[in-house]
């Protein structure tokens, strides 16, 4: 298989603080990989260093065979490298559909054409009948679905999901990880989440990557990985206490 994503040795220090040590994986085509870790864990600051958002101090980031770890967010979204944020970020005054047709109009130059794509992504996300609501009056569920169809709509090839379970009940956690599952294996579309709700991640990844204090504790398969002492101790057991 070959990786699409790949980070070899990819650092970023603040100030004093060690937010990513030297991070190593391959993320292939066509899978869903998951980073999980504690709350300040790194997790965020690697997508951050992965979309652009911020540059590594060392190590390299290659997409689709190219490096973009020197190139702007707006470059590497115009490779097909799309984002959600954790805290979302709709427009809050535009419309639901035109919260989409915004990020449709990066590869399309006609509005009817972002207009229709929009229309199709915001019938994959169950948000058809919400089309013509003001983002803002939006409920938390239909907000983080929101934020994955603006991110689909600039046709990436890798969608990177930070936190977008969060503060969702089971149900809604369920619908999401259908909508996911159906966009990978449908579409093929490369998908990598950082999460929380392990049965999130449980449901979805075929590969865990696991972050402590900016460091990869481990990496593997879900059902391992969540027996690793290692990781129980930093993570799991945390969050059962
Ligand atoms: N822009 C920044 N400037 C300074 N420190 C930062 C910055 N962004 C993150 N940090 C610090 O880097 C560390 C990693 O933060 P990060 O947000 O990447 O963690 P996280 O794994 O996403 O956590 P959470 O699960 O709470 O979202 C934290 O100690 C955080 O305070
Ligand atoms: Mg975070």
């Amino acid at each position: 298989m070959t990786a699409l994503l790949s980070l070899q040795n990819v650092s970023k220090r603040f100030r004093g603080l060690v937010a990513v040590d030297q991070v190593s994986f391959d993320v292939p085509e066509g899978m869903i990989y998951a980073v999980i870790g504690p709350n300040g864990a790194g997790k965020t600051t690697l997508f951050n260093l992965i979309a652009g958002a911020m540059v590594p101090d060392a190590g390299s980031i290659t997409f689709a065979g190219a490096r973009i770890d020197c190139l702007s967010a707006d470059a590497v979204c115009r490779r097909g490298l799309a984002r959600t944020f954790q805290l979302v970020r709709p427009f809050p005054a535009l419309t639901v559909e035109d919260n989409v047709v915004v990020g449709a109009l990066l590869h399309r130059r006609d509005v009817a054409s972002a207009r229709e794509r929009a229309h199709d992504l915001l019938r994959r996300l169950d948000l058809s009948d919400k089309r013509g609501q003001i983002a803002a009056t939006l409920t938390l569920p239909d907000r983080k679905r929101l934020e994955v169809a603006r991110a689909l709509a600039t046709e990436p090839k890798i969608l990177l999901l930070d936190e977008v379970m969060a503060g969702l009940r089971p149900t809604e956690t369920d619908r999401m990880v259908a909508i996911l599952r159906e966009l990978n294996r449908k579409s093929g579309l490369t998908i990598l989440l950082i999460e929380h709700v392990m049965r999130a991640v449980m449901a979805l990844a075929s590969h865990v990557v696991v972050l402590d204090h900016g460091t990869m504790i481990a990496q593997g398969a879900p059902d391992v990985v969540v027996r690793d002492p290692a990781v129980v101790q930093s993570y799991l057991g945390a969050e059962a206490g």
